[in-house]
């Protein structure tokens, strides 16, 4: 109780009263009433959902999620009316979109980053209020995007200028491109709403798919200063939003069979569910990022101070809600005090605070059952003879949860196993180094490890030993999706297909190539066609 009371004490001032709120964070109510389909920004009048912030204020009845708009409640009848505009829009490839040139396609994405940039400081106010990510975080989260899509655009141009050459083998002369496959659902998760919606529909899009995009339910007003901008860059029918119950309205849209490529970051249970509910699983194709629960393993070699600074980083960042995140670390037993002393010590540092506050690291969480679930992780290891070591760690205080770091934790424990995907450090002890590598053999995912050591000889064992569990293996350093130029993957539960800059455009396309016996008429004809710029596909233009 007196503990309580101390931690209260300590924390307390994080929610404030609305007008100590800096005027340029403040925010007006949002109350969407459209939504994008076929072209045209539709008015709603029909049930909505509205959108709390994570930031609370006090008011009468105490600490109150602010109220930050809302969102149209579609229903699968506008969910249908969406996909069969985009199926309308791709006409089995025979679309304006899909038959239009590399160079047009480009021109439209180019115009839509134009005005993409006008929305700015909209869109990154929008995601400090709607999940909580400090200003530092959702400024990245936005510029970062920016650049994903200009070097889309630079990873087209080298793909295409690639393809624009005829190749020649065993009497025959063809010319290979990537084609597009038809219409492409996308749907993201809320902590990173822009940026991984955004890595998987502008690839699917600039291939030539037509695109319905379903916005998460944290982070989906973010989207809605940018649907002026989908409808003025590409063609009618191109781009489709999606809003409600994913579970309702899915469904219908994955059963109609029409929808060629899954494109969903979330947990494996519902990509398998979806998955299943397409009447012809060979003609969809799915590209996956799911669960993780990335460990550290932390050495008697590693140095402590690198061990720490990247655990806190890896842990924490966002409150610790990253597929990447690293949500186990196994630490050696012969470091174990030093270790845990000095990382309490970093996340007392940890300034916790509301999102647009300068140097605040720790802030309130979006989803509203989180403080509950991580409360409850903590009861059962605690109950299994773990303990709570920082200072006020799993305080709670409405949306605000001070980080935990729980030691010792053991494979009795629901940290062991479960992504808890919030602010918990859970540290395991390790005497012998089979103990993290059997963690990651028995573990139903495999997406990053991190490992801290520096004797070579132990980190070369531990590669040797990590590569073929995991799809990245970080040396002293967090685990990590970036650079976007890097293959994104994951083995087991964690993923299907591989996302970068480049992987992309390959997964959202399918090779299709025209070819023809080398002769004489043959070669007249083919360079006729070139030579007038009669199609889109065979050329050999040179797009600089
Ligand atoms: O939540 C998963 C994100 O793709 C992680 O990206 O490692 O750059 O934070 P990040």
């Amino acid at each position: 109780m007196e503990q309580q009371k101390s931690a209260a004490a300590a924390l307390s001032g994080i929610f404030k009263e609305e007008s100590s709120i800096p005027e340029e964070y403040r925010i007006e109510e949002i109350h969407q009433k459209q939504y994008l389909l076929n072209g045209a920004l539709v008015p709603w009048d029909g049930a909505v959902s509205k959108i709390y912030s994570p930031v609370c204020i006090p008011g009468k009845n105490g600490l109150e999620r602010k109220l930050v708009g809302s969102v149209p409640d579609t229903t699968p009848k506008q969910a249908l009316e969406a996909l069969d505009a985009a199926v309308t829009a791709y006409n089995n490839g025979l679309g304006e979109w899909p038959t239009m040139s590399v160079e047009g396609r480009i021109k439209c994405m180019q115009k839509f980053v134009y005005l993409m940039i006008q929305q700015r400081s909209i869109v990154i106010k929008l995601l400090m209020w709607e999940i909580g990510k400090t200003l530092p975080d959702a400024t990245k989260e936005f510029d970062r995007t920016v650049d994903y899509i200009n070097d889309t655009i630079d990873a087209l141009k080298d793909l295409d200028r690639e393809s624009s050459r005829f190749q020649e083998a065993e009497g025959t002369i063809a010319q290979i491109r990537r084609a597009p496959l038809g219409v492409v659902l996308s749907m993201g998760p809320f902590n990173y709403p822009l940026n991984e919606i955004f890595t998987t529909l502008i690839p699917a899009l600039i291939m030539g798919n037509t695109i319905l995009f379903k916005l998460p339910k944290h982070g989906v007003l973010a989207h809605y200063p940018l649907l002026e901008a989908f409808k003025e860059a590409f063609p009618k029918g191109t781009v489709n939003t999606l809003y409600g119950k994913g579970s309702e309205i899915i469904a219908p849209i994955m059963e109609s069979g029409k929808v060629n490529v899954l494109a969903f970051i979330g947990s494996s249970k519902v990509a398998n569910g979806l998955k299943k509910l397409h009447p012809k699983v060979n003609r969809l194709r799915a590209i996956l990022s799911l669960d993780a629960k990335n460990a550290a393993i932390v050495t008697k070699h590693a140095n402590i101070d690198v061990a720490v600074n990247e655990c806190i980083l890896g842990a924490l960042s966002f409150n610790g809600q990253r597929c990447t995140a690293l949500k186990l670390i196994f630490v050696q037993k012969e470091i174990a005090q030093e270790f845990t002393t000095k990382l309490t010590a970093a996340v007392t540092a940890l300034k916790p605070g509301l999102p647009w506050e300068k140097d605040v690291k720790i802030t309130p969480l979006p989803e509203a059952n989180k403080p509950a679930y991580l409360k409850e992780c903590i009861d059962d290891a605690v109950a299994k003879g773990a303990k709570v070591i920082n200072e006020n760690g799993g305080y709670t205080e409405a949306s605000f949860v001070q980080p935990a770091v729980v030691y010792p934790v053991n494979d009795q424990m629901k940290l062991y196993h479960e992504e808890q995907f919030g602010p918990i450090i859970p540290v395991v002890p390790f005497e012998s180094i089979e103990e993290p590598v059997n963690y990651q053999v028995n573990a139903s995912h495999g997406m990053q490890v991190s490992i801290f050591s520096e004797d070579a000889e132990e980190v070369a064992h531990l590669i040797d030993s990590f590569v073929n569990l995991v799809s990245r293996v970080n040396i002293n350093c967090q685990a990590q999706r970036g650079p976007d130029v890097f293959p994104f993957t994951g083995r087991k539960d964690s993923a299907e297909g591989t996302l970068s800059v480049f992987d992309a455009l390959r997964s959202f396309s399918i090779r299709s190539l025209v070819a023809a016996k080398i002769t004489e008429s043959n070669k007249t004809l083919l360079n006729t066609i070139v030579k007038k710029h009669d199609s889109n596909f065979l050329s050999t233009d040179y797009i600089f």
